[in-house]
């Protein structure tokens, strides 16, 4: 694991909700109702224009991570860090899976809210606002814990998944997307290259694959599979960098608050290190033990 670097840099819960409070309208803008990668397949992401739309590609990844994870209809489904309520809609409306999605952030919790009823599936999504690393559900609650980038803000990722795995089911999955840390980079280039990518983008730090395997297994899951989609998915950030430099996103931005307008100049960075082999992007999933 590749921690963010202390110092300036030092990411605070604070932070991360404030974040989320005053961006979320600038990743509506710019990316829409999902704040997490696209997916393409391996050809179309080598197209010089890959011929998937970066909102269809988000919904392949959502629904692949559904198929990956088993997510079953009527399935109850924890979505950790549910953001604007883009998994936990989709997965409402395609699969009547009957959902609580929490996120740190109030807007959010409002932003989900409505458009959960919008969509025509308030009776089975109930958005919270609640912190992943202290809320409380008791044993055996859910089918499914699912949760799509969120784990990289979580500050004692090993607790969160011990608590995480008490809140499933006997035979319940547990179904994740993460930026990771390659599995080699704690050497000096690599390792300032995630390092950089935590202070930007407010990860107290990166898990590795083997992180993260260690910490399912260590709270009773048994992993059922991985995938390395990180060529599929890192032109996002060609993407996101174009089209916030057409709807000219940073000036806007710096305009509300410097600070929460750092990421939008961090999208290289990202993209760097994916490159460089810094950072991969992983789907994990694994099962409690019946
Ligand atoms: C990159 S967004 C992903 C949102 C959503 N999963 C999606 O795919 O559209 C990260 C999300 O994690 C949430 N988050 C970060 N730290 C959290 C915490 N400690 N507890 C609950 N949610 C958290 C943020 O509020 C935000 O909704």
């Amino acid at each position: 694991m590749i921690r963010s670097p202390a110092g300036t840099g030092v990411v605070e819960k604070g932070a991360i909700r404030s974040h989320y409070d005053l961006a979320t309208p600038f990743y509506r803008l710019l990316w829409g109702p999902h704040i997490h990668h696209g997916l393409w397949s391996e050809e179309d992401a080598a197209r010089p224009v890959p011929l998937v739309s970066p909102r269809a590609a988000q919904e392949h990844l959502t629904d692949t991570l559904a198929a990956l994870g088993s997510v079953a209809a009527g399935d109850r489904l924890l979505d950790v860090g549910c953001g604007m309520g883009g998994s936990s809609i989709r997965l409402a409306r395609r699969l009547g899976c009957r959902v609580t999605g929490i996120t740190l952030s109030g807007v959010q919790q409002r932003w989900a809210s409505m458009a959960a009823r919008w969509a025509g599936v308030a009776d089975r999504v109930a958005i919270r606002r609640a912190d992943a690393e202290t809320v409380q559900f008791p044993p055996d609650s859910f089918d499914v814990v699912w949760s799509v980038e969120c784990t990289e803000h979580l500050f004692d990722k090993e607790t969160f998944f011990r608590r995480a795995a008490s809140w499933l089911r006997p035979g319940g999955r547990m179904a994740i997307c993460a930026w990771l840390a390659a599995d080699d980079a704690d050497r000096p280039g690599p390792r300032g290259e995630v390092e950089a990518v935590c202070e930007a983008f407010l990860c107290p730090s990166l898990g590795t694959f083997a992180d993260y395997r260690g910490w399912m297994e260590g709270a009773g899951l048994e992993v059922v599979g991985t995938e390395d989609w990180t060529t599929r998915v890192e032109r996002t950030w060609e993407m996101c960098d174009a089209r916030v430099k057409r709807l000219g996103l940073p000036w806007v931005a710096r305009f509300i608050d410097r600070r929460q307008a750092d990421f939008l100049d961090h999208f290289g960075t990202l993209l760097g290190a994916y490159r460089s082999g810094a950072m991969r992007y992983g789907a994990i999933v694994a099962r409690r033990r019946s």
